[in-house]
């Protein structure tokens, strides 16, 4: 063991090393199925997906036939989706929703829960707000964010338990030994829907890193309030990705809203 860094706020998106481990944690799955038949559903082919991290959604996007830009503040996470076979198709910018053009979009997507790190009310208005200023009159905003009755952080806390992850090999090495990252999560505080926790990391190199983040869970009621403020119409909530009523599906609540 080489010891252990001191913990890093969003180093899982920011790390490059921690990069590649939440893309061995993250692979497609019923969620990214659900936002790329949304996508479908706007007045036009032009998406926005905000928080677009390594790209696993964007680039399927892109290969649907969409004209797709990704945002992301993360440089090491638009690096590794800068690397994605078909990543060319996209354009990639390192930025923020002000970042958005304004009008020039007839879908944007927050996915796999990019709304919850908006923590302040006022920062998440300002995304919503630029959103808005980014879609076309009658585009949607499709995003999904945790039901806070569904306390998902409680499973989260496994600060005594280490959950393998196994990387795979790099490109153009000879197949060795299966490199695993142990992995763990810290609840570190936890107040009116607001919850800290720490991500930790024993890398196959010895090391150990660890990441912070704070995460918001908005009841429905908020979140409708705050997107309508936006400018937006609430068409639908579901709880889960076959669709199913807030409550009897993935403690999801699915945001489905068109811009007005
Ligand atoms: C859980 S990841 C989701 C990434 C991607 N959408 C996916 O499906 O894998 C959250 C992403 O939100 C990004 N993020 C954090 N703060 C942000 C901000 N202020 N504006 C836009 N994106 C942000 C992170 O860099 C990270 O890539």
């Amino acid at each position: 063991m080489t010891g252990m860094h001191t913990a890093t706020h969003q180093a899982e998106f920011r790390e490059a090393r921690l990069v590649e481990v939440y893309d061995a944690q993250n692979t497609w799955g019923p969620d990214d199925d659900y936002f790329l038949a949304r996508a479908t559903e706007g007045p036009g082919p032009r998406v926005l997906d905000l928080g677009c991290g390594t790209g696993r959604l964007t680039v399927a996007l892109a290969a649907a036939g969409h004209h797709v830009t990704g945002i992301d503040p993360a440089d090491a996470s638009l690096d590794a989706a800068r690397r994605r076979p078909g990543a060319e198709a996209v354009t990639w910018v390192h930025g923020t929703s002000a970042d958005a053009p304004a009008g020039a979009f007839d879908v944007a997507l927050m996915t796999s829960h990019v709304a919850q790190f908006f923590v302040a009310d006022d920062e998440w208005a300002g995304v919503l707000a630029d959103l808005r200023a980014a879609l076309v009159p009658g585009g949607i905003l499709v995003f999904d964010t945790r039901d806070p009755r569904d306390r998902a952080w409680e499973s989260w806390h496994t600060p005594d338990e280490r959950d393998p992850v196994v990387l795979s090999d790099p490109p153009g090495d000879r197949p060795g030994e299966a490199r695993v990252v142990q992995t763990w999560c810290e609840i570190t505080g936890e107040r009116d829907g607001v919850v800290d926790f720490t991500l930790g990391y024993e890398m196959p190199e010895g090391d150990e890193l660890l990441s912070t983040a704070t995460l918001r869970f908005r009841p429905e009621d908020e979140v409708r309030a705050s997107v309508e403020a936006a400018g937006f119409a609430v068409e639908q909530v579901f709880g889960g990705w076959r669709c199913e009523p807030v409550g009897e599906g993935a403690g999801e609540l699915l945001v489905v809203a068109r811009a007005v």
